[in-house]
């Protein structure tokens, strides 16, 4: 089989390219150890509907002794549960997020609430909201066929009128 000259220079360069963006791909992950934004926790996604934190009747907001939220959700193909929260403003948030399924994104506009959730692990976001209003909180990561109904409604309220 004949291949002109100029072809088969252009099959090498293309290789070339391939193996440096392979390359690359793995030595940032490897020598960066890539790894859920915000903290090393793992989780069984199995199990997820059976365990201590993230079962259904577990999920939504909790007080700690020291006046600050705990904020456990869940988000699994098509939705982010529980559906719907309301937040106090000005108060210490911390969210913990974790999926059942495949990899999803969690973002809430106006505030610094932005994270992966991914399969195995648990997301941890600290937060204090700033904005009071309805936001919602929404996934950014393409997750298949029904992605755009992947959303919570958040209220912040005044930190007074919260109960
Ligand atoms: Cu979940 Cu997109």
């Amino acid at each position: 089989m004949h291949i002109d000259p100029l072809e088969k220079i252009w099959i090498y360069a293309v290789g070339l390219i391939i193996l440096v963006m392979l390359g690359s791909i793995f030595y940032a992950a490897f020598a960066n150890s890539v790894h859920p934004p915000s903290n090393v926790e793992t989780v069984d996604s199995k199990r997820l509907h059976l365990s201590e934190e993230f079962a259904e009747d577990k999920l939504g907001v909790k007080t700690n002794p020291d006046g600050s939220l705990t904020v456990t959700m869940v988000a699994a193909r098509y939705g982010i549960y529980p559906q719907q929260l309301e937040l106090p403003a000005n108060t210490p948030i911390t969210f913990r997020f974790a999926t059942p399924d495949v990899l999803h994104g969690l973002h809430m506009p106006k505030s610094n609430v932005d994270t992966m959730v991914i399969p195995g692990f648990i997301s941890e976001v600290n937060t204090t909201l700033k904005n009071t209003g309805e936001f919602p909180l929404f996934c950014n990561e393409y997750c298949g066929i029904g992605h755009h109904y992947m959303w919570s409604r958040i209220t912040v309220v005044d930190k007074s009128a919260a109960n």
